[in-house]
């Protein structure tokens, strides 16, 4: 089955095939969709937050002519707050549904989800863990603005530790040539070694760089995000670490004329609302990659 549990599991042909589909799907939604998944139907089942993860794959699956059933807050709404596990809960709704798209709150979760269902599983977020749609798209961002994937400088800001895109992103990111990787966060929030291990052994090289002017003057890419609140063990430790490093008009003086700055959102004040008219922000026209990276997706998991 098709799942997609970790950014891992996927090798550089299998990223290139994924591109180019992406890269049809954005032309299949702007000619008004297509009929291919009719009478197929996808559970969203979100037991955190969300707005443009379930949102952009809803849109995804309705623009290929597929149905939708789904639950936010399941964390409170599901017969979760009953004590149903969540194998049981994957067990019913792979009954319901020709595909399932999960976010969870804990590490995890996606794979023990795949393990029981008879349906694919597409982790939308396993809490601390991946988030490996994210990444896709992230990926499909690059290509679409930089024109490449390999030979690239990739300035990685803020939380690192608790950031499921960053696992992500790096874990695909490692499977292409000449990727160097610049963290820029406070130690506390740093890259985790297994995430770290994983990359280097692959042959990308990877600075620390705490300095945010020279960490942004050699970017080809930057990837700025939100210091994770929910994640920390008290509110002391977040406000510690929270914008330790916001990029602003100053900082954008930085950064080459033609680097991307990406953030897979929601930003939380690390990125000045200023910064949106530069030609340069990419979080917006990546935000919305969502929709024909997750069509890709979407059909990858039916077969197709
Ligand atoms: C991210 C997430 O949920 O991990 N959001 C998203 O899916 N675009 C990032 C975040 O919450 O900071």
């Amino acid at each position: 089955m098709k799942h997609v549990i970790s950014a891992q599991h996927f090798d550089r042909s299998e990223l290139l095939a994924l591109l180019q589909k992406a890269q049809t799907m954005l032309q299949v939604k702007e000619m008004g969709g297509a009929d291919t998944l009719r009478g197929k139907i996808m559970a969203a089942l979100f037991f955190e937050p969300s707005t443009r993860t379930r949102l952009s794959f809803e849109s995804a699956m309705m623009r290929l002519g597929g149905n939708v059933i789904s639950t936010e807050n399941a964390r409170e709404f599901s017969s979760a707050i009953k004590g149903e596990t969540l194998e049981d809960t994957i067990r019913v709704v792979s009954g319901y549904a020709d595909v399932i798209v999960l976010r969870h709150h804990e590490i995890g979760a996606g794979a023990r989800a795949a393990h029981v269902s008879s349906v694919p599983v597409l982790s939308a977020g396993d809490g601390a863990g991946e988030h490996p749609t994210q990444a896709l798209l992230d990926l499909f961002t690059i290509h679409q603005e930089i024109g490449r994937v390999e030979d690239l400088t990739v300035t990685l800001i803020g939380d690192l530790l608790y950031g499921r895109t960053v696992h992500s992103l790096v874990y695909i990111l490692s499977q292409f040539k000449g990727i160097r990787l610049i963290c820029t966060a406070p130690a506390a929030t740093s890259l985790p070694s297994d995430v770290l291990a994983y990359a280097t052994a692959r042959g990308v090289v990877v600075e620390q760089e705490p300095d945010l002017a020279r960490a942004l003057q050699s970017a080809d890419v930057v990837y700025q995000t939100r210091v994770q609140k929910e994640r920390f063990a008290s509110s002391e430790e977040y406000e510690k670490n929270k914008a330790a490093y916001v990029i602003d008009q100053t900082a954008m003086t930085y950064l080459p004329p033609h680097a991307i700055l990406m953030h897979p959102l929601p930003r939380a004040g690390e990125i000045a609302p200023v910064v949106d008219a530069d030609p340069r922000a990419a979080y917006f026209r990546q935000s919305h990659y969502g929709v024909p990276v997750r069509m890709a997706l979407l059909l990858r998991a039916f077969g197709q």
